[in-house]
Order: C-alpha cells, then structure tokens, then sequence
C-alpha cells in the first residue's frame, strides 16, 4: 500500500475509535440533544425584551411557557440559553442524582458580586469548599449557634419592647421595620461580636438594602457585560459607589475586630474572626479586606432579609387566620403555659410540633425566593432527554413546586396542619423534593436550620406575648411584590394588645 494511503487508512481509523470511545460519555451523548423547547428566538428583539421585564414579570411569562411546552423551557436571556425547571422530580434528578454536575454557578451572573469572592457566587471548587465549610462548622455547627442564645433573647426582648412601644401610640403597627432592624441587630452581633449602637445598625441596614434593592437593576448588567459596558455606563458608575459605601461603613468594624482579637462571653466568635483565620487553600494566601467585606455582607444578606421576609409572611397568615394563631397559642400554653412566663425558652422548640408546622407553611406558600440562585452545569448534560448546555444557566421555580396539586391538596390554602401528618419532613428534599424554600443539594442554603431556629423562637414568643389582630377597617392583602426576596407588596399593619396567659379553653 502507498505510504500516503497507510496514513490515511490509520487516521481514519483512529478517529473512528475516538467516534466510538466517546460516544457513551456525557459530553458525546450532549451533543446529540436538543436544548428544552421555548418561544422563537429572533435575535437582539427577542433579548431586548426579556430584558426590559422584571422578574415579577418574567414569573406570569415562565408560567404561560411552562403551560405550553412543558416542565422544562429554555429562555434566551442576553447572550447565553437559561433553562427553567417548574416539575420537582426534574429537579431531584438534576440537584440529587446529578448533585456534582448541577452545582456550579453561571460565569458574571451576579453582577453585584463580579471579580469578588463569595459562597453563593463562588464556582463549584475549592475555594467556594472552604469558604462554606468555613461558614458550616465555624458558624453554623450546633454548637456555635447555641453559643449565640443570650444574643438572640436580647434580640427578642428589644423586638418586643419597641412593639409594645409602638402598640401604645399607635392602633395599627407596621411590623416589618421592626422585624428587619431586629434581625440586623442579631445578624450584626453574629458577625463582628459587637452591640451597636442604634445609629449604627441603621447604617449596617442602609448600605446592605441599597445593594440589594437595586440587585435586579444591576444584574442585567451581567446578562451581556462587553455591551453593557459601554451603554450602560451610569449603572455601572452606581454600582460601584454603592460598593464603596459598603466597604466604607462595614471596613471599621472589621479593622477594629482584626485588632483587638479578644475572646468574646460565652465563648461566642463571630463570623468575622473566622474570615480573618482562614487561608485559601489554592492560592496559599489569606483573605483581602475586600473579600471580608463581601463574605460579611452575604452573611448580613442571608440571615437578615430573607428571615424578616418570612417572619412577616408567616405573621400575616396567623393575623388573617386567627384558628391559626389561636391552635398555636394553646399549643404554647400545654408546654410552658404552667410556669406562667413571658418567654417560649428555645429548648422548648422541638416540643411545638403545630409551630415548626406553621413556620413550614409559611415556607412553602410564601417562600421567600420564588427562585434558587441560578444554578450552571460544569460540562455539557443530558437530562430527560434534553441537553443542558455547560454555557447557559439552569433555575428552579421555587414557587411553583411548594404549589404543585399533586403533593399539596388545596395548594393556595394556608393550612398548617398538613405538616402534622408528614412525621420529620425532609426539608432538604433528599429523598424526594415536595418543596425547596432553601434550595436542596450540594448548593442548599448552608444556614437553613439556623433560618429555622430564629423563625420558630420569634413567631412563638411574638404570639405568646401578644394578640395580633386586624386593626380597625383593615385588611391583611397578601399580594406579592418582588425586591431582593419575594415581600408582601402592602406591608402587614396590626393591632397589637398583651396576651393574657390564662386559659381560655
Ligand atoms: C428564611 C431564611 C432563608 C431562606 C429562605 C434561604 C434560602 C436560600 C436559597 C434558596 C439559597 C440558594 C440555594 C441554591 O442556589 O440552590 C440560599 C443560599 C445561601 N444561603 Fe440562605 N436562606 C435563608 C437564610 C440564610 C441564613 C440565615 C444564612 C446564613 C447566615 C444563609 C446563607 C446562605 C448562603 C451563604 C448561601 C449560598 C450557598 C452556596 O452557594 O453554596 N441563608 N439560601
């Protein structure tokens, strides 16, 4: 044979063999596949108006395109295919069975976080493990939650006086500043170790909310940055002072923690403490200023505004439903109602089944994210017969599965009693997903037992205190409005009065 045919012959044959190696791995199989179905995507028009939606829009939209094509849609949103899952047992199959592959997050999706190093925008490696890790065992290990007692029953008694306070002078009050600044108070002593003083927590609480309620304004900065860049230049100007303002405000107490490096009563270390100890294991160093500041502030972030917004959904229900609150109040009673005192003790939490069961409804039929933080695959996959590409983002309709009827009978209601029948459920979806306010998998909310802890001491000391009732001529609307979270879009206002303690059975 001709020497020019022998070469041919062998590379032709070598790369039918790589054809055949290749063809069972995930990347091969992949390329096979089409992408979920979706709407026609008329370049540039198409991205020009997804783009212009907010996501409380986008939610009705995902909504009718689920109807039509399915569980599973894809979206082009700026340059890269977002992926939609609506259907539970998808998502367990992806967040489950798939965990690895599914747990990384898109490249710049988070604007508000870009070239920052933080858990939620971390990539799937190993400094988002030792950053998490660092969070889970320093932090959130039971332990260290326990030590934070005496924090958070200082925490509820100043909840509680300003509520009295303002229950005196005025009829209805406005509960969610008061939530959100208690929630600062506790969040903050968490993590620089420190009781500030008032004006400085409405500090704290200022440049943490800025940020936040502009995150949908800049976010679409990231949906296509090279072009952005240069047409959006203002935003990006305004996204950088506001980082400035944070840094300026949340740097001091970081210094000044990094100086005194005291132990703290109780044996208490705050989160800061842990941050400045630690070494990322890659690039042999430790953490930048700057990377304190973000890591502090996701802290703040998580604990804060996502646990006030579920205090104030679950308050409303129990103030709209007074069976509710009344079924709760007596549940309290058979447990610490003979020692005749003003506070539901946290070691008495897990003998309240009917308050965990609340707390849960509250969960699922107001979460507050009606979607997960996007979520991106590290290499091309398969999943139900459709590809998901490693370029674009893949999101879960929180929402939408805490509602589906063939889980929750009477989906809309408010009924908390259905938790009473599921002896322990699973919250961390792993052996089925029927709701997910905390995500589930290898990116689940690290802090989701401690969201639960605070949840379930503030609304049973906040019943067991007062009686909480529709003011005069008032209404509890329970209609949605999107910010960073999911919140009530007219804020509950209650009429509060002092509980008496006595039996009315
Ligand atoms: C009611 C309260 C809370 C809710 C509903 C909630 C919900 C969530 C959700 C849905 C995610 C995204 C999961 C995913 O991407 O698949 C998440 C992530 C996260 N949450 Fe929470 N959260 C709450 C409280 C907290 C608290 C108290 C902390 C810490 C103090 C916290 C820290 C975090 C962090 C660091 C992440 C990023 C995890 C990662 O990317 O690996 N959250 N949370």
């Amino acid at each position: 044979m001709e020497a020019w045919l022998m070469i041919l012959v062998s590379l032709s044959v070598c790369y039918l063999m790589r054809g055949i190696l290749t063809l069972g791995s995930p990347t091969a199989t992949a390329k096979l596949k089409c992408m979920p179905p979706g709407p026609t995507h008329i370049p540039v028009i198409s991205n020009i108006l997804l783009l212009r939606r907010s996501f409380s829009e986008l939610e009705p939209l995902l909504r009718r395109l689920h109807a039509k094509y399915g569980p599973v849609i894809t979206l082009r949103i700026g340059s890269r295919p977002s992926i939609f899952i609506a259907d539970r047992s998808m998502a367990h199959r992806a967040l489950i069975h798939n965990g690895t592959l599914f747990a990384d997050r898109p490249k710049g999706f988070l604007v508000v976080n870009t070239n920052i190093l933080n858990i939620s925008s971390s990539s799937y490696g190993p400094n988002w493990r030792t950053l998490r890790r660092n969070l889970a065992s320093e932090m959130l290990h039971h332990s260290r939650v326990m030590s934070f007692s005496r924090t958070r029953n200082w925490v509820l008694q100043t909840l509680l006086t300003r509520l009295k306070s303002d229950s005196l002078s005025n009829p209805s009050v406005r509960v969610i500043d008061h939530f959100r600044y208690s929630m600062f108070c506790l969040l903050v002593f968490m993590c620089f170790g420190e009781r500030l003083d008032d004006a400085k927590i409405r500090d704290i609480e200022r440049v943490q909310r800025q940020m936040l309620l502009e995150a949908n304004r800049f976010n679409i900065l990231g949906f296509w940055p090279s072009i952005t860049r240069v047409l959006l230049r203002q935003r990006w100007q305004e996204l950088l002072a506001l980082r400035k303002d944070k840094a300026d405000v949340l740097l001091p107490l970081i210094t000044a923690r990094s100086q005194k490096q005291t132990r703290l009563k109780d044996d208490v270390v705050p989160y800061v403490d842990t941050l400045l100890d630690l070494q990322l294991p890659d690039e042999k160093r430790k953490l930048s200023d700057e990377e304190i500041v973000m890591l502090c502030s996701e802290f703040l972030d998580g604990g804060t505004d996502m646990s006030s917004t579920a205090l104030q959904w679950i308050m409303a229900n129990l103030v709209k439903y007074p069976h509710v609150q009344d079924r709760l109040v007596e549940e309290i009673r058979q447990v610490v109602g003979h020692r005749e005192v003003e506070e539901v003790k946290e070691e008495d939490l897990h003998k309240l089944s009917y308050l965990k069961a609340v707390v849960f409804e509250g969960l699922r039929r107001h979460p507050p994210g009606h979607f997960v933080v996007p979520h991106a695959v590290s290499e091309d996959v398969v999943l139900d017969d459709y590809l998901v590409p490693k370029s674009g983002t893949v999101n879960f309709m929180v929402a939408e599965m805490g509602l589906d009827p063939n889980v929750w009978e009477d989906p809309l209601a408010f009924k908390p009693e259905r938790f009473l029948n599921e002896e322990g459920f699973d919250i961390t979806g792993t052996k089925e997903i029927k709701m997910m306010p905390f995500g589930v998998g290898r990116r689940i909310c690290p802090g989701y037992n401690l969201a639960l802890l605070h949840l379930q001491y503030f609304v049973a000391n906040l019943v067991w205190n007062f009686e909480w009732k529709v003011p005069e001529g008032g209404d509890v609307d329970l209609s949605e409005k999107q910010e960073f979270t999911v919140v009530m879009k007219n804020p509950l206002h209650v009429h509060i009065s002092p509980r008496s303690k006595k039996s009315t059975a």
